[in-house]
């Protein structure tokens, strides 16, 4: 007896209340079913994402690539004697508050045009970046101008820069070490991040990719304030795992390449916080262009502050409804 019984004694007293209240809850699932659907996809992120993950870690022995970048020259612009798939681009994103601080960051960016001499670079602002949303996605600009975020913004940014033209995207806070020449042999490259999923603060790919279209397309779906807060609102609507997720609904993986170090030392090309890896110097968080930092900054500006409240309330209530429903449940007893 006790909670257990309750349907079967509603079902026998009100038979067709109790028809009605399941009409509701089924319809209410129809009705949500897309928001299930997605929430899903992004809760099975951990789950999903090492499928067949050999086929798209870079790897000596599928690629012959030395992850190490150890046996390229630092000068390596190009993939030759393989086909350069990814076009000579750079793209940086300085957007909102983050721009006042850009003189602060030049020479870093420079660092990266230096190792890229003739490569095409474009510092994306708040009125360039407006123009090329407006012209050539103009169907995301109203959300893209409305997202609550900034750092949504430059997410989203991201992937429409990088469809259009191809190339590489860069924070602001990366100091290059060496060209990306070895990796443009690649359709798509973006380094590993732990424990799943990879770093937007870096990615390359070709001109057009039909991924990066993906995650172009995706992002007005995704688009929700998840759980009503900041912090997943921004990873789960642009951020990594944003961008991981539809990774792992891909149908083949195989071209969609992740970097990560040789076995042993997995996470050689990790970009988070302030570290030295093959590639880069990754200044990290004092910077305002580091992702982390960005989130931060971003979410601070906002709303950041109410998130404390709300676990509050959400715990709060939570007793409420587990009190009310026990009493209830031995009254009728
Ligand atoms: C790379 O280029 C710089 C100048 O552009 C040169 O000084 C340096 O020796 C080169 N390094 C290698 C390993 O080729
Ligand atoms: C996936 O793509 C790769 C490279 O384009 C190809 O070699 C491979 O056969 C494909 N795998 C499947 C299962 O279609």
């Amino acid at each position: 007896m006790g909670v257990i019984s309750l349907p079967s004694r509603a079902y026998r007293t009100h038979p067709g209340l109790f028809a009605s209240g399941f009409a509701l809850v089924l319809i209410g699932l129809w009705c949500a079913r897309h928001l299930l659907h997605d929430a899903w996809t992004l809760a099975a992120l951990p789950l999903i994402w090492s499928h067949h993950a050999d086929r798209f870690y870079i790897s000596a022995e599928h690629d012959a690539f030395d992850v190490t970048f150890a046996s390229y020259s630092i000068n390596q612009t190009s993939a030759a004697p393989f086909p350069d798939r990814v076009p000579p681009v750079l793209h940086h994103i300085s957007l909102g508050a983050g721009a006042s601080t850009h003189s602060k960051w030049a020479e870093v960016r420079q660092s990266c045009l230096d190792m890229h001499p003739d490569w095409e670079a474009f510092l994306w602002t708040d009125e360039t970046a407006d123009a090329l949303v407006a012209e050539h996605f103009p169907e995301l600009h109203a959300m893209w101008t409305s997202y609550r975020y900034p750092i949504q913004k430059i997410d989203a940014l991201r992937y429409m820069a990088l469809y259009h033209y191809g190339g590489v995207i860069l924070d602001m806070d990366l100091q290059c070490k060496r060209a990306f020449g070895p990796l443009r042999r690649f359709e798509f490259v973006a380094p590993a991040a732990h424990p799943t999923g990879f770093s937007i603060g870096f990615m390359m790919a070709s001109q057009g990719n039909a991924y990066v279209r993906q995650l172009v397309d995706n992002l007005r779906r995704y688009n929700r304030h998840w759980l009503g807060l900041p912090y997943p609102t921004v990873m789960f609507s642009t951020g990594c795992h944003y961008a991981s997720t539809i990774h792992t609904f891909q149908h083949n993986r195989t071209d969609l390449k992740i970097l990560a170090g040789p076995k042993g030392n997995r996470r050689m090309h990790s970009l988070n916080g302030p570290v030295s890896t093959p590639i880069f110097n990754h200044l990290g968080s004092s910077s305002w262009h580091s992702y982390d930092a960005a989130m931060i900054v971003s979410l601070g500006k906002n709303h950041g502050w109410k998130l404390p409240l709300v676990g509050v309330a959400a715990v709060g209530l939570a007793f409420f409804v587990i009190r009310r429903a026990k009493r209830r449940a031995m009254l009728r007893v």
